[in-house]
């Protein structure tokens, strides 16, 4: 799979929040890369470790942003980051049980991957649009 390219417009004008998801892509990438050399079973355990511990962080940072500008989609938001978690643990629970396979690896890029780039592009630039409007 090919790397994921941050683009200008996936900016949400929010620095802490844009460096927060610069920092997924470039974890992503890594990732990307490992499959691409045939190492991504090697680089599963890791990436989804990254990921689980990062994005608790980067989804309350988000939340609370959303709380604090009186977010009117905030609960559909924050809905998504706990299907998210809920992915991941799927992912996780499938790599205990089967351990590192190509399905698995698969699994995260249809999952993890897309839904990532996916919520950012759309779910939470919509949340900058409204977080500019309020300026
Ligand atoms: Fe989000």
């Amino acid at each position: 799979m090919a790397a994921i390219e941050w683009r200008s417009d996936l900016e949400t004008g929010i620095a802490k929040i844009d460096n927060q998801h610069k920092e997924i892509f470039r974890r992503i990438n890594d990732f990307l890369a490992a499959c691409e050399q045939g190492k991504g079973k090697d680089e599963l355990e890791k990436t989804l470790a990254f990921l689980t511990d990062y994005v608790q962080i980067h989804f309350k940072d988000e939340e609370d942003l959303q709380i604090q500008s009186k977010y009117p989609d905030y609960e559909a938001h924050r809905k998504q980051h706990q299907d998210f978690r809920k992915n991941i643990i799927e992912v996780q629970n499938k790599l205990k049980a089967e351990g590192a396979s190509l399905a698995t690896v698969l699994l995260v890029n249809r999952i993890v991957v897309n839904w990532l780039v996916a919520h950012i592009g759309r779910v939470d630039k919509a949340f900058a649009e409204y977080l500019k409007k309020q300026a």
